[in-house]
């Protein structure tokens, strides 16, 4: 088993876990991309499995579901290489991080948010369950390291700022998890819009049911995972990932204080930004 310090190494001011090799992210830029590429971009923990699985679904030809770009190390380039048109690629890369030629060939990208708040308690579960991360010793603890950015992945608040702020260089989607939890047909409807896909309303609410929380935890618990199939650099075990999928779970843990800070950094970093105005983030 790894030692603690050997899980997590810095690339770019970024913590990627070991899972990510610093030479396949030296490597990256390198990646040559195809036009009919898609990303789905995540920060971790907003929803990634749930949005991949509505993918698999919305294709009824064949796509292939990658694992992510930066899992694996540098011959994960090669083997990405092989995989046959149309590639789902997913990703919990910073824009700033993301090989240069999906920038060059305008591919599109879907990009699920979800409250700040909600995904650092989810967050803090992964830490404590997956073997791939450090221990954290106490809530505090981690709370004050996801506010300084000192969690994998880095800052929310940068990643998503990354990619507000390059919105318009490719074709991004974004999508919010709160907004797919109270109304899922009509972000299904949003998402084969943007990949003109023709669907009818019974195919959407087919796949509605599909990929309910209730649905995709209880194939999870049923199958063996298959760890080439993850959509998450940071872990193969798929039955780490389906906890509560509810909205608001961030109120059993923030305290009072640490919600006045979590509320004064948010207003300072999303000052100008247009997609907080649809980011569920109830004080
Ligand atoms: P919780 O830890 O709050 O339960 P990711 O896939 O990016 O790792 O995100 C994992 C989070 O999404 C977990 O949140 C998980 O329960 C939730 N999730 C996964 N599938 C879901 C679904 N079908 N509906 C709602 N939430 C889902």
């Amino acid at each position: 088993m790894a030692s603690q310090t050997d899980l997590i190494h810095i690339f770019n001011g970024i913590p990627f876990t070991s899972r990510s090799s610093a030479n396949l992210l030296k490597a990256l830029n390198s990646f040559q991309a195809r036009e009919d590429d898609l990303l789905l971009v995540s920060y971790p923990k907003s929803g990634t499995h749930w949005l991949a699985e509505i993918m698999k679904h919305l294709y009824t030809s064949k796509v292939s579901l990658t694992s992510p770009i930066e899992f694996g190390d540098v011959s994960k380039l090669e083997e990405l290489s092989h995989i046959p048109s149309r590639r789902i690629i997913p990703t919990h890369l910073s824009y700033d991080m993301l090989p240069t030629e999906f920038k060059v060939k305008k591919c599109k990208a879907i990009y699920i948010v979800r409250n700040p708040k909600d995904t650092a308690v989810s967050l803090f579960h992964y830490y404590r369950e997956n073997p791939n991360l450090p221990t954290i010793e106490t809530w505090q603890s981690y709370f004050d390291m996801f506010l300084r950015g000192d969690v994998v992945c880095g800052s929310w608040f940068d990643h998503i700022l990354s990619w507000e702020e390059h919105r318009n260089e490719i074709p991004t989607l974004f999508l919010y998890y709160e907004a797919m939890k109270k109304d899922l047909p009509t972000a299904v409807r949003k998402i084969s819009t943007f990949l003109g896909i023709n669907i009818s309303d019974n195919e959407i609410s087919i796949i509605c049911k599909k990929t309910s929380f209730n649905e995709m935890k209880m194939n999870v618990e049923k199958d063996n995972s298959d760890p080439n199939h993850t959509v998450c650099a940071l872990t193969s075990n798929k039955k780490l990932i389906f906890r509560k999928g509810t909205v608001g779970d961030w109120k059993n843990y923030f305290s009072n204080r640490q919600n006045r800070l979590f509320d004064e950094l948010y207003q300072t970093k999303m000052d100008s930004s247009h997609l907080a105005k649809h980011i569920t983030y109830d004080n």
